[in-house]
């Protein structure tokens, strides 16, 4: 049986804006390409575990709109079940503007967030159902915080383990981060989290530290294309990244946490689940926009394999 994943999260239409470089303060430039894709985090992540393999339950809110009604066809058409995705009449649909560099391949977003600000407690409670029946319960930051607090809470409720991707993260950190029993912040996320500067291995150690005495078992902090940071009740190691060509890494945190989800779900150890995850969310980089380079599961199974192959899977323990 797959594993089962339930997301809670924003949809987005992404505009995706492709310039040279990203403009300096002052600066007005012109745009060497524009794209509209499916985005936003809890969309992203509903995508990539579907295209994995899982079996995917997706709760989120769309506007009554022309925008709305393409995302949830393209949802329901990479497999993602989107009976607890509703619809409002009260915001559009949300939106986001990606400018993406392509000098550095590096990219900025501005979330306009409309409809997904619309998915409320009550929500949860219709979709309970969502969490009885999955193995692991993913959330991100793109609804309101009370909506994830309920989330984690009935997730907590139906003993389903609950995964916190930290982002978008406001100024104030969400008052039950604490309870999620995985968490994948990026160095931004994690500084801004438990208040310590991280801006290598070293700080992240301390960083993930601190977070691990607030109770959380399983911390994973993202480190861009050096792969990511683990602790655990193991103690704590380097897991490498993957050297790939990066055109746009829009959406590769997304990949990264949805993959990580699935292999824990299928019991594998905290390092594979990272290596695979690692490998996801570099496979995401290597083409343009969010859900339209979300990787299969057989390429993210090759790319591992030659990696393997060469070996250059070297863990180190901190
Ligand atoms: O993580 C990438 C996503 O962030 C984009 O798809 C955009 O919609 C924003 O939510």
């Amino acid at each position: 049986m797959p594993p089962c994943l339930t997301v809670l999260g924003n949809i987005n239409l992404d505009f995706s804006i492709q310039v040279a470089r990203i403009p300096a303060k002052g600066e007005n430039v012109v745009a060497d390409g524009f794209e509209l894709i499916a985005g936003g985090k809890g969309a992203n992540q509903a995508v990539a575990a579907a295209r994995l393999g899982a079996q995917v339950l997706l709760i989120g809110c769309l506007g009554n709109d022309a925008y709305g009604k393409v995302l949830r066809k393209r949802l329901s058409h990479e497999g993602v079940n989107v009976k607890w995705v509703e619809t409002t009449a009260e915001a559009a649909t949300g939106t986001a503007f990606v400018f993406v560099g392509q000098a550095d391949a590096d990219n900025r977003i501005v979330s306009v967030l409309g409809a997904n600000l619309k998915c409320s407690p009550q929500h949860i409670e219709q979709a309970h159902r969502a969490f009885e029946r999955c193995d692991f319960f993913l959330t991100s930051l793109g609804v309101p915080e009370d909506t994830v607090n309920r989330a984690m809470q009935v997730a907590a409720d139906c003993s389903v383990p609950a995964f916190l991707d930290p982002s978008p993260l406001g100024k104030k950190s969400p008052q039950l981060w604490t309870g999620s029993s995985v968490i994948t912040p990026n160095q931004t996320e994690a500084s801004r989290l438990v208040k310590v500067q991280v801006k290598n291995s070293a700080t992240a150690l301390t960083a993930a530290r601190k977070m691990a005495t607030r109770g959380i078992e399983r911390i994973a902090i993202t480190l861009g294309s050096k792969g990511c940071l683990l602790l655990d009740e193991d103690g704590a190691r380097l897991i490498p990244g993957f050297n790939v060509q990066v055109v746009d890494p829009t959406g590769a945190g997304d990949a990264f946490s949805a993959a990580l989800a699935i292999r824990l779900a299928e019991e594998a150890s905290f390092d594979e689940a990272a290596t695979f995850a690692n490998a996801t969310g570099a496979l995401a980089c290597t083409g343009r926009g969010a859900q339209l380079s979300l990787p299969t599961r057989d390429k993210v199974e090759a790319l591992l394999k030659r990696t393997r192959r060469d070996k250059k899977l070297k863990v180190t323990a901190l």
